[in-house]
């Protein structure tokens, strides 16, 4: 039975070899041609990430950067009739109320704007609008993973810190929320080409020096001081810039952006008893200053007077980044630091004389100051180093 059975086995065994052989080939083929296409299209799928990603610093990095600066619409020409004071209506931000419920006063650049005008500092027409930041310009900075990141309304409403507008449509998040941040982006980046033709430029808003390009929290969605300074990198032949960062809480995201980088020195005065308590990035500040809550007007600015002396014998800017936060205000709940509105005055007025005095281009931003008398001390201050003809802001008002 055994022998009967062999060659039939044998028989059809061998009748089996060819289709089977042709089998085994057209298999393996089948396999080698779908690893390497899944192997083409996983390349294909992190040139494209790479491509849209700005966190590494490759050499094709630089030059994807470089191609989206260059093909940005931030900078425009600004006619001489214009004074160097960036705001636009979009940058407030109304939401059904719900903007109440954050102790940030959301109209507060609006109201800066107001009193200038009234106080006739500057004429309404001659103040210039900005445009606001695409998704183009953000990623010059940002990644794609964070930009989608902001498509839900719950990290929104983590990052602005403002829990209701988790449960808003995005779309109404975007309108609402993000638009008005855009567009203060928008200001911020083309303060510097406006400060580098002018010698200075205010912009009534931006300074979310807690945002870097991967992440955001603090009120701040847009690393707009980061884009700043590569739109200034890249356009405007300016190799060297220090921030100057008063703002009374520690700057963690342009800290974490120009981490190493040898082109930005941080001068930073903050609280440390307070957020964000980021040491990471801590270790990126090149002149840390300390002001521990509850510090005087008088205390703060022999402070920023020394720290200035200091700055000036360590780096020779081309351009700096003022960030003139009025949250050291004496009374604010976040800052917990005791400084008068005359001593905001005063400050400004220091970092103005220091910038001015040496020719150095300088942009300012208002950031954060969370009380409702924030938007009437910032006007002050603006007031000031216009009579004190630190800026000229197109009207004679020295003498009054
Ligand atoms: C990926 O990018 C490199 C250079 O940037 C290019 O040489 C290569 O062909 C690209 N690969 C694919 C699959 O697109
Ligand atoms: C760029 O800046 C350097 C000084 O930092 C200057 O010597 C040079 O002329 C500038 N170039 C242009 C094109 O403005
Ligand atoms: C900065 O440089 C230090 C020392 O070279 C290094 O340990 C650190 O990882 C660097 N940080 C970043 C963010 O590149
Ligand atoms: C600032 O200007 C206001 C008037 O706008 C004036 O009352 C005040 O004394 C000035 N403050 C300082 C510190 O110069
Ligand atoms: C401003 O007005 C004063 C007199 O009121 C005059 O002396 C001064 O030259 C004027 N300054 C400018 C820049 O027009
Ligand atoms: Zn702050």
């Amino acid at each position: 039975m055994k022998n009967s059975v062999v060659p039939i086995w044998t028989e059809s065994t061998r009748n089996l070899i060819k289709p089977v052989v042709v089998l085994v080939i057209t298999f393996a083929a089948t396999v080698k041609l779908s690893q390497a296409l899944y192997r083409y299209s996983r390349r294909r799928a992190r040139n494209r990430s790479e491509t849209m990603s700005s966190a590494s610093s490759s050499g094709n990095e630089a030059d994807v950067r470089r191609s989206r600066v260059r093909s940005s619409k931030l900078y425009f020409d600004i006619p001489n009739s214009k004074v160097p004071l960036i705001y636009s209506s979009a940058y407030d931000i109304s939401f059904l109320g719900i903007e109440k419920l954050h102790p940030f006063d959301s109209a507060k650049w609006g109201r800066i704007c107001g009193f200038l005008l009234v106080d006739n500092v500057v004429d309404k027409n001659c103040i210039v609008e900005p445009r606001e930041a695409s998704k183009n310009d953000l990623l010059v900075v940002h990644s794609e993973e964070y930009l989608n990141s902001l498509k839900k309304s719950a990290n929104v409403a983590m990052i602005i810190e403002v829990p209701p507008v988790a449960i808003f449509p995005n779309c109404l998040v975007q309108q609402k929320v993000l638009y008005p941040f855009v567009n203060q982006v928008g200001g911020t980046v083309l303060a510097a080409k406006l400060a580098k033709e002018r010698g200075w430029a205010i912009n009534i808003g931006g300074g979310f020096h807690h945002c870097s390009g991967e992440k955001g929290g603090g009120f701040c969605v847009y690393a707009d001081i980061s884009l700043c300074i590569h739109f200034a990198f890249e356009l405007l032949n300016i190799s060297r810039v220090m921030i100057i960062d008063l703002d009374a809480h520690q700057g963690n995201g342009h800290e974490t952006d120009f981490a190493n980088d040898s082109r930005v020195y941080i001068l930073d005065m903050y609280n440390p008893g307070i957020y964000p308590f980021d040491y990471e990035a801590s270790r990126y500040i090149d002149q840390k200053v300390a002001v521990a809550s509850g510090t005087t007007t008088n205390e703060y600015l022999r402070k920023l007077d020394e720290a200035l002396e200091v700055a000036v014998r360590s780096f020779d800017p081309e351009l700096i980044v003022y960030n003139a936060g009025t949250d050291i205000l004496d009374g604010d709940p976040l800052g917990q630091l005791k400084v008068s509105p005359d001593g905001i005055t005063n400050r400004d007025e220091k970092v103005f004389r220091f910038a001015r005095n040496r020719n150095i281009p300088i942009v300012m931003l208002t950031s954060g100051g969370y009380m409702k008398s924030s938007a009437r001390v910032i006007a002050d201050s603006i007031t000031n180093l216009s009579k004190k003809s630190l800026i000229d802001t197109g009207k004679n008002i020295t003498n009054r």
